[in-house]
């Protein structure tokens, strides 16, 4: 069943067991200051086991707090969770499932920082976040590479740069949060140099270890980032050298917007943005986004619209999808769906720990009793 969706590939030198990896998914688990807790452990456990070859962990900050989305952000930018990330990474490896952590700068987004960082001066939901020094964005670069280091050393397969979702590195590439006059603004080229200069930084710490890329295609926006330009970009970050390019589209500005809504509730409503990139590049791609069934998924890699599937909120859902597709057994799924009017991330726009209402009655009062 589904040749092309359990068939083994290579990405940066490692082998994936299959076309499934887990994409990243914060849920507020990790303890209050971004130390990593026996409910995440738990949650990461369930998450590997599920089938997947490749469980990419959620947004980690390369510096706290200004990096940081919230406070239950995870932190690599210190020592001081070390011994956090090791036991993560190995609660993954334990289920024979490679493991990445996703690291990140919030940016214009990050919600504890007073004030925020930016490319520039370009207010968001009310707040004016203020324009980034070289010299700063120096530093930032040097603690992605701190950041990746630390998921090496960790024990962690590989990691994952978050350029998604409006965040500082893609926030950098958009033209409509991009304001700068100097070599890191203005026409395209400038506006992707910082980013591929973290992606140098970064690869030169690390050595011989995989170097992944969250990607934004599109924002979604009149004003933002566009795919005629984003596929350019795509083709830069491949030739840098990044083992794998993670596709999806909007950032918090577009997300929420009526028609970005009512269009993200449509199976693999991303789908088109990765196999736009895929076309462009010959770095494994993955597609993400409501990617609902087995013969949904199968379609993607089979067509090379994609090389490899994201499965974030389908994931968490039912940690046995993978099992389930692969036996036939797809009537069983339970699966992400929107009648919940989103309440996992209600929850977690609103600091606290997500659960996910589709749940089984047992497991729904077991996780939320866990919860603090
Ligand atoms: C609550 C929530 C948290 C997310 N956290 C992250 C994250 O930390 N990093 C990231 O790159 N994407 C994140 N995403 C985006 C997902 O990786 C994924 O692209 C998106 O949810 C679509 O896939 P799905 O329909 O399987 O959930 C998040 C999405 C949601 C809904």
């Amino acid at each position: 069943m589904h040749p092309h969706l359990f068939s083994k590939i290579d990405v940066g030198g490692k082998e994936l067991k299959n076309r499934l990896t887990m994409a990243p998914l914060y849920l507020g688990y990790a303890r209050a200051g971004g130390m990593v807790s026996d409910l995440l452990l738990e949650h990461y456990r369930l998450m590997a086991k599920s089938g997947v070859a490749m469980v990419v962990v959620e947004n980690s900050t390369v510096d706290h707090p200004t990096g940081s989305g919230s406070d239950r952000t995870l932190r690599a930018d210190t020592d001081e969770n070390m011994e956090g990330l090791t036991n993560l990474a190995a609660t993954i490896k334990a289920q024979g499932t490679l493991a990445c952590l996703q690291i990140n700068h919030a940016g214009r987004f990050a919600a504890i920082a007073d004030p925020a960082l930016a490319p520039s001066a370009v207010q968001v939901f009310g707040r004016m976040p203020r324009a980034l020094t070289e010299k700063e964005m120096r530093r930032i670069s040097k603690k992605f590479a701190e950041a990746a280091l630390r998921a090496k050393k960790a024990g962690f397969d590989m990691v994952e740069l978050h350029g998604g979702t409006g965040y500082l590195l893609s926030s950098f590439v958009s033209p409509r949060t991009n304001k700068r006059d100097d070599e890191y603004g203005g026409s395209f080229e400038n506006r992707q140099r910082f980013p591929l200069e973290v992606v140098k930084e970064v690869r030169s710490a690390v050595g011989n270890f995989p170097v992944g890329y969250r990607f934004l295609a599109d924002e979604w926006l009149p004003d933002g980032l566009k795919l005629a330009e984003s596929v350019q970009y795509a083709r830069s970050l491949a030739a840098s050298g990044v083992a794998y390019i993670s596709v999806m589209g909007g950032t918090y500005e577009s997300f929420f917007l009526p028609d970005v809504l009512q269009s993200s509730r449509k199976e693999g409503y991303m789908v088109y943005l990765a196999a736009a990139i895929k076309k462009e590049v010959k770095v494994p791609v993955i597609a993400a986004g409501r990617i609902a069934t087995g013969a949904f998924a199968e379609g993607i890699v089979a067509e090379g619209k994609a090389d490899l599937i994201g499965l974030a909120r389908v994931l968490w859902a039912d940690p046995e999808w993978p099992s389930k597709v692969k036996e036939g057994r797809e009537s069983e799924i339970i699966h992400c769906h929107t009648d919940c009017d989103e309440t996992c991330t209600k929850l977690i726009t609103r600091g606290k720990s997500a659960f996910c209402v589709r749940w089984p009655h047992d497991k729904l009062q077991e996780w939320k009793g866990k919860m603090v």
